[in-house]
């Protein structure tokens, strides 16, 4: 087998598949002098909101502070608890802090995602919301959440950062609960050059405050100063640059789920793999592969192994779940979660990769565990 290099990801590749566009939507934004609150901005914001079917979308600085803005509006605060899953970016418990509640942490399922019955095992009576993470491009078993969100009276304020465009029963991920927030990070499936993200609502009070909140709490038509508020706008040049790829989207997911099928054909029969389901394998979901997260037996050998032979894998978060990185205090053991996180590994998983590249990294895992 010839050796090839496969990287994890590929940055530059963000920008040079589509450099001319790019350069001429940067052009044309430059000329204009539009770079703060322009039209790109409010056109993008209208495109998303058409793309999820949510009723208002809100271009943001980054999805962290979205979910902080989201959580603000939804008067979550001192005194109050939210339900997140472990497994996920420490944004999340973040944003959840910085609004000046309690992130209490709850297991993933062997799905990668907030497993409901964890989340019912740490209710309180100070438990105001769940905030669930569409990891990985998938949204939860939203069912059972909003189930325990009605019968606790709770909100559910999505973390769909990861997520946009995948659906759970034909809904889009981010339209579930009273507001959620999406990341375009440039690794994102919709990324753009630098941080930016959204919030989405159905409902105009939020949809109200979170534009307050993220424009220093002015309004926008008197210009009067009518709360404390942030700096948290998506820049309008990255508008620009969003509204073109959200045009082009589908392609995008189309690709990755491409990918997803390879790896299930190529590697579905190892014994030693959990691999993510299959694009389509579940009538409930329709997943955009943000990222390829499996479990290995012998992870950390596999992963030296493909390193070895030029295939770049990465471990989430840093090989951590949230409530083990010990200088945040959190004081509790989620055993599934922990030994989660012994076995889980991301394979190349993005629009740069070809069926040359996904056959190899396959060829390569098959050899390790002898299985050529
Ligand atoms: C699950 C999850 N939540 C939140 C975030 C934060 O997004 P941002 O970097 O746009 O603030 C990320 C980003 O990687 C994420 O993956």
């Amino acid at each position: 087998m010839t050796s090839r290099n496969v990287p994890f990801f590929n940055y530059p590749y963000v920008f040079t598949s589509q450099e001319e566009e790019f350069l001429s939507i940067i052009q044309d934004v430059g000329r204009r002098g539009a770079f703060i609150m322009q039209s790109d901005l409010l056109d993008f914001e209208q495109h998303l909101a058409e793309y999820t079917g949510a009723k208002y979308a809100l271009g943001v600085s980054n999805a962290t502070d979205g979910l902080h803005i989201a959580l603000r509006a939804a008067g979550i605060g001192p005194g109050e608890e939210v339900i997140f899953c472990s497994h996920t970016m420490v944004a999340t418990a973040a944003a959840i802090h910085y609004a000046g509640a309690t992130p209490i942490p709850a297991e993933c399922g062997p799905d990668h995602l907030l497993d409901p019955a964890s989340v019912e095992a740490v209710i309180t009576t100070r438990t105001k919301a769940i905030m669930p993470t569409q990891l990985n491009g998938r949204t939860c078993d939203m069912d059972a959440l909003q189930a325990i969100a009605n019968e606790h009276d709770l909100l559910i304020i999505e973390d769909a950062a990861q997520a946009l465009g995948s659906k759970y029963k034909g809904k889009m991920a981010g339209t579930f609960g009273l507001a959620s927030a999406i990341s375009f990070y440039p690794a994102k499936n919709l990324g753009c050059f630098g941080d930016g993200g959204a919030v989405l609502t159905d409902d105009e009070e939020m949809y109200d405050a979170m534009k307050l909140l993220r424009d220093h709490g002015r309004d926008e038509e008197t210009g009067d100063v009518v709360m404390w508020g942030l700096n948290t706008r998506l820049d309008n040049l990255q508008a620009a640059i969003l509204d073109y790829k959200l045009a082009h989207y589908a392609d995008e997911i189309g690709h990755r789920r491409k990918i997803a099928a390879l790896y299930q054909e190529k590697l579905g029969d190892l014994k030693e793999l959990v691999l993510p389901p299959a694009p389509d394998s579940h009538p409930d979901h329709y997943d955009i592969f943000q990222n390829c997260e499996i479990e290995a037996e012998h992870r950390d050998e596999l992963r030296a192994y493909l390193k070895e032979h030029g295939v770049g894998t990465l471990i989430q978060w840093g090989g951590k779940a949230v409530h083990q990185f010990e200088k945040l205090g959190f004081n509790v053991r989620l055993p599934y979660t922990e030994r989660m996180f012994t076995r889980c590994l991301m394979l190349p998983m993005n629009r740069s990769l070809s069926d040359e590249d996904v056959a190899y990294v396959c060829a390569t895992i098959r050899r390790f565990y002898g299985s050529e």
